[in-house]
């Protein structure tokens, strides 16, 4: 497996708040063709912590006021199992930061259920995912992605089956030590969005990304099995995240 190929725009940013609200500027442009062409925005989000300034600033002037929030239709990348009002739930960190601060309807907000059996969830998910977007060739117009140190993103872990589903949309991922059971978005729920954007930063997520990008040998990288089949491929990166690349990425 060879790192990343070059069919993607990588952008390096000097600080946090450069790379958040180039992020936001790409989501209200993607949200404004999708409503445009489609009548609809479907966007997946990333959990973690990286993209908390992302939701800080498209739930506040002017960035909120620019989006369609009422043909949005907002999914997660992945969850983790645990109740949604938990500390470590990826819906908390979207409801507490953007979703309880704009007018999107609560039928529109597509939660993984982390507090029901995780595999009957996934199923639900998978199943919902489904009959949303009909079994076409596009799922989400953005999938949002974060990565781990270990070359993980969603919850789609180096060894893990879940890293090798082909079929369905959403599968359960067991619990590795200290990390809870997960449910997430599979390789082709992701690959066959319109638009997936990695936003990454911080010096702790140089090497993944060194490796990501410029490694030869990827082949435990699940980040790199990240390739939008007709969609668009972006990496957005602040300048400790980017601080060991060299210049032939
Ligand atoms: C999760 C995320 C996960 C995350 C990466 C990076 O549920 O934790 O989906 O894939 O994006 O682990 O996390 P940070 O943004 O906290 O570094």
């Amino acid at each position: 497996m060879k790192a990343m190929d070059r069919g993607y725009d990588l952008r390096v940013f000097e600080d946090s708040l450069s790379l958040d609200r180039a992020a936001a500027d790409l989501v209200v442009d993607l949200s404004r063709d999708a409503v445009a062409l489609r009548e609809r925005f479907t966007v997946a989000l990333s959990g973690g912590s990286t993209p908390r300034g992302l939701y800080g600033l498209l739930a506040s002037p002017p960035y909120r006021d620019l989006i369609d929030w009422k043909a949005t239709h907002v999914f997660w990348a992945d969850e983790r199992c645990v109740p949604p009002q938990h500390e470590d739930s990826n819906y908390r960190l979207a409801s507490d930061l953007l979703l309880s601060k704009v007018p999107l309807a609560r039928a529109h907000v597509h939660r993984m259920h982390g507090e029901s059996d995780p595999a009957a969830a996934a199923a639900s998910y998978d199943k919902e995912l489904g009959s949303f977007f009909g079994g076409g060739p596009f799922t989400f117009d953005l999938v949002l992605l974060g990565l781990g140190t270990d070359g993980h993103t969603a919850s789609l872990f180096p060894g893990e089956s879940a890293t090798c589903e082909t079929g369905r949309l959403a599968v359960s991922v067991p619990a590795e030590g200290r990390r809870e059971r997960r449910i997430t978005l599979t390789l082709p729920a992701i690959n066959r969005a319109r638009a997936v954007l990695f936003l990454v930063a911080g010096a702790g997520k140089a090497t993944a990304v060194k490796n990501l990008l410029q490694a030869g040998n990827v082949s435990n990288y699940p980040a790199a099995l990240v390739r939008p089949e007709r969609g668009s491929l972006s990496l957005y990166l602040d300048g400790e995240a980017a601080g060991l690349l060299t210049a032939s990425s």
